[in-house]
């Protein structure tokens, strides 16, 4: 996934994020998991991911990643950004 630089840090990566949850839920799925480039590993460990395990180069892209494990999204995440997010 991922937010225009121009429009980061509003909100819209949490909404993203609530909206695949949703999805998983209605699919009864019990955890998601993620393969995140070091730069992001902030915003899932914000939503609520844990990290498992060593960082590691991906091969398709040769960017250093590290694995995030969500068995829940935080509820600051679910609520999906609220006002900042449409402002
Ligand atoms: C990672 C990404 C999707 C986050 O999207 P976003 O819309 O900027 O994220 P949000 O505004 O919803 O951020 C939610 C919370 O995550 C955390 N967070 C997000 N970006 C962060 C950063 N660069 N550094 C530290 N914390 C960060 C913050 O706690 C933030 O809440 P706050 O703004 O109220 O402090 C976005 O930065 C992006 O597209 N990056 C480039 C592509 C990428 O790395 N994608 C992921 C590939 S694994």
């Amino acid at each position: 996934m991922a937010v225009d630089t121009a429009y980061q840090r509003r909100g819209l990566g949490r909404r993203l994020l609530a909206a695949v949850a949703d999805r998983a839920r209605a699919r009864d799925e019990q955890v998601m998991w993620a393969d995140a480039r070091e730069s992001a590993v902030a915003f899932y460990l914000a939503c609520g991911a844990r990290v498992a395990g060593e960082p590691y180069v991906d091969d398709g892209t040769g960017l250093l990643v590290r694995h995030v494990v969500f068995t829940e999204i935080s509820p600051a995440c679910l609520s999906a950004g609220g006002s900042e997010a449409t402002g």
